[in-house]
């Protein structure tokens, strides 16, 4: 046993030594263009010409299309449409998606099926992207969101893998520590998968059937998953310093482990304080990587194995590197950043298991480093902040006691330069591409860091390059159209994700708040102390209901509608009387013979059936009593209120009848929604339309509302069937298993749990997309629709 471990130690070693033998060649190479700056002559010479197609004085075109119109870049729907407006969307996407199947793909932009791919792929996006900017107003479904995403599942027919795919996205963020971002893990992640997809797609070709392409799809996005949760989990959870030394340790040795004997040891005892937070990383990264292991093919197997260790070693030899530490080589600094930055892209193509492709392996390896240092400039003063070593902090740290430090750079234009003249080959593509981005990389990092700042880091790293300099800082103040997509979507969706995180903590406050105030106010006062019904109506009314009904009314009535809330407060007590009403009616030995409810025995447990009766019928009409009393509005208006509240009450009725009537039945799809809605929808309908009643809102709006209310209603239908399989007694506070042993007719049963699951989803979309034509701000409906759907009581 101790002797394979160590022989299997030893291939690793041997194979990580050939890595880094191949990389310090590569260094070498660079090393002896940077001392030569054989770069300056080269690279002035190519921006001479590029300049040509980025800098346009005077011309007709930049005095249309200039500086005053354009929006900023970071909004989104706008940006797209100047973009398309002013003729420069093709261009724009052009160099993106050149550039994405450079890094990403690997590919050489000179072959022609390249040129074509890239054609094809340029077009798709041209035409998503300007008629959604049309039809979405721009305003309200964002990109990325859930809704959108499930939209796009759907067109694949990969549903479930999405479904799949959201809930481990939830789970991660909910997992990320303090003192991580979860946002950015969240970002990492989908972009990881992202890759992964589009690498998939590549291979796919043409000819491939529907159902194989879902198939291969599904298993793109599950492996991008797997190998996307190492970035937050391994790479980022050990640089942010969470971990103590000892956990550090130990976790890195698993991981080192795992690597090299291909099985994930167990976790055994866990003595420091993280415990709960590895013990869940700790079963998410094995199930993931049983999952990889088990789709690898025999070929690629062993090269997926040392390509994982090259990326895991040399990450760690990067990050025991301490700033403190004065005498690093430079190849003890650049080797492991080559090592790290290109087997991380590597290993893509071994995880989907694709075929051997000498072009990819070669550029791709020659590439990571651009990035890197790329990257690493943008970080510079955040990794400075933190004492991390990347070639730029250490320079800054080093650079006046050591002039033997290459100066990283003029290394990055070394790099630059070598990959556009030698990998590949002076191609007057790759050229223009690479320079867009060197350019805009500058301009992000000066807008994001200010000029003052901006400069400063330039005079210390532009030093030695006066002359080249000049020409650089020229072009990053006049040159245009250095933009890029993929940067666009990174904004976006960081933006979105901090936005969305930022309403959802104002919707949990308001709901707490607010459910707060309305269970003070339900109470019903006894008038001559003997009433028992008034006892029973109470001891149903003091259950631990959610108060949904009436908190979506309070947030339309009073920070929409603009109503007082002490005016409204008949109304809130009415629609929580109805709902109860309806639940104490629902749980008689009757209907669904139910014997826990809000966390408590039953009413007709605790009194008797009669009692409960009467109570159902005694809080319907004190909810009518409520209404009748809503003394602030004018008394049509209370009619039409009343009226309408009647009508409901009275549909509710019937979809409870057919609810009971469909025992043993196998209804149909129709059947199911119109009972759903019937049963459940009604009510969400009515805490909409009651307070726009009120505020006499106009009749599109109210259709709006409606229709908001009726799929939301029917997710929440759906997601209740869902837990009464799938949840948990304690946090519903009533049992599970009531629909099987009622034998009801329920989207579960009759759909199963996955088929309902998607019908959820899709009653979800609907619902978003109801919203658009809702003139208010919605954030709070969204909210609510998203905890309809992932809620867990
Ligand atoms: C339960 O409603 C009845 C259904 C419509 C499924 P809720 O889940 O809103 O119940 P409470 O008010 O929180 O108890
Ligand atoms: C009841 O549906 C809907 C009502 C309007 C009462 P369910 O019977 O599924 O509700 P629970 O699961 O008992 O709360
Ligand atoms: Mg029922
Ligand atoms: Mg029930
Ligand atoms: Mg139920």
């Amino acid at each position: 046993m101790c002797s394979m471990n160590e022989e299997l130690i030893k291939n690793a070693d041997a194979s990580y030594q050939l890595a880094e033998q191949n990389a310090a060649h590569y260094f070498q190479s660079l090393y002896e263009q940077v001392t030569q700056r054989s770069f300056i002559p080269i690279l002035t010479k190519d921006f001479q010409s590029w300049k040509q197609n980025h800098i346009h004085r005077h011309s007709i075109l930049s005095f249309l299309s200039g500086r005053k119109g354009k929006p900023d870049t970071r909004a989104y729907h706008n940006y797209i449409q100047w973009l398309n407006y002013t003729g420069k969307l093709e261009n724009y996407l052009d160099r993106s998606i050149s550039y994405i199947f450079m890094r990403d793909l690997g590919k050489s932009l000179d072959a022609p099926e390249t040129q074509k791919r890239v054609r094809r792929v340029v077009e798709n996006l041209k035409n998503n992207l300007t008629n959604s900017t049309q039809t979405n107003r721009g305003i309200k479904i964002e990109r990325f969101s859930l809704a959108e995403l499930y939209r796009m599942a759907q067109k694949e027919g990969i549903e479930l893998t999405m479904i799949w795919l959201l809930e481990k996205l939830k789970t991660v963020s909910s997992n990320i520590p303090n003192g991580m971002d979860a946002e950015n893990a969240q970002r990492k992640l989908i972009k990881i998968i992202a890759g992964v997809i589009m690498h998939e797609v590549e291979e796919m070709g043409d000819e491939i059937s529907l159902e194989e392409r879902t198939q291969k799809l599904d298993a793109a996005i599950r492996l991008g998953y797997a190998y996307g949760l190492t970035y937050p989990f391994i790479d980022d959870l050990l640089d942010a310093k969470i971990l103590s030394i000892e956990e550090e340790k130990k976790y890195s040795d698993l991981i080192r482990s795992t690597l090299i004997t291909g099985t994930v040891p167990e976790l055994g005892e866990w003595s420091g304080k993280n415990v709960n937070l590895i013990r869940y990383i700790h079963a998410e990264l094995r199930d993931a990587f049983e999952y990889i292991k088990s789709h690898l093919r025999p070929e690629t197997e062993q090269k997926f194995f040392e390509q994982a260790y090259v990326f895991f070693n040399s990450q760690e030899v990067d990050r025991l590197k301490t700033l403190s530490e004065p005498n690093y080589s430079n190849e003890e600094l650049y080797i492991p950043v080559i090592l790290k930055s290109s087997s991380s892209r590597l290993i893509v193509r071994s995880v989907i298991s694709a075929p051997e492709d000498e072009g990819f392996e070669e550029r791709t390896f020659f590439y990571g480093i651009y990035n890197q240092l790329a990257d690493d400039f943008a970080d510079m003063d955040e990794d400075l902040k933190e004492g991390r070593v990347t070639p730029y902090t250490y320079y800054l740290k080093y650079h006046d006691k050591r002039d033997n430090l290459i100066n990283p750079f003029e290394l990055y234009w070394t790099v630059i330069s070598n990959l556009i003249h030698e990998v590949y080959h002076s191609d007057s593509k790759a050229c223009e591409v690479i320079l867009d981005r060197a350019i805009n990389g500058l301009k992000r990092f000066k807008r994001r860091m200010g000029t003052e700042r901006y400069n400063e880091i330039m005079k210390l790293f532009a030093f030695g390059i006066p002359k080249f300099n000049r020409v650089i800082q020229n072009l990053v103040r006049k040159a245009d159209d250095v933009d890029f997509f993929d940067k666009l979507l990174r904004d976006q969706m960081i933006t979105n994700l901090k936005n969305e995180r930022q309403e959802r903590e104002v919707f949990k406050d308001t709901v707490e708040t607010i459910r707060k105030e309305i269970n003070h106010l339900l109470k019903i006062p006894k008038i001559k102390n003997v009433e028992p019904i008034i006892d029973a109506a109470n001891y149903s009314l003091e259950g631990d209901g959610k108060r949904l009904r009436p908190i979506m009314t309070w947030v339309m009535g009073v920070n929409e509608y603009g109503l007082d809330k002490s005016a409204i407060v008949p109304l809130l007590k009415s629609l929580e009387y109805m709902h109860t009403a309806s639940l104490i009616f629902d749980d008689l030995p009757s209907q669904d013979n139910s014997s826990v409810r809000r966390g408590r025995p039953t009413l007709h447990q605790v009194f008797n059936v009669s009692i409960a009766e009467l109570t159902g019928l005694f809080l319907t009409q004190k909810a009518i009593e409520e209404q009748a009393s809503l003394n602030y509005f004018d008394s049509k208006t209370v009619l039409t209120v009343i009226h309408y509240s009647a009508q409901m009450t009275a549909l509710m009725c019937t979809g409870q009848a057919m609810d009971l009537d469909s025992k043993g039945k196998q209804l149909t799809l129709e059947q199911l929604n119109t009972l759903c809605f019937y049963k459940t929808g009604i009510a969400f309908e009515a805490s909409l339309i009651m307070p726009a009643i009120l505020a006499q809102a106009k009749e599109s709006e109210m259709e709006a509302l409606k229709k908001f209310a009726h799929h939301a209603g029917i997710a929440f239908q759906i997601k209740d069937d869902l837990l009464d399989v799938e949840g948990d007694t304690v946090l519903l506070g009533k049992p599970i298993g009531k629909d099987a042993e009622n034998n009801n007719s329920t989207f579960v049963s009759v759909l199963g749990p996955d088929g309902a699951r998607k019908k959820m989803w899709e009653h979800y979309c609907l619902a978003m997309e109801a919203l658009e034509d809702v003139p208010r701000n919605i954030s709070f409906l969204k909210h609510l629709l998203n905890y309809i759907v992932n809620r867990d009581h």
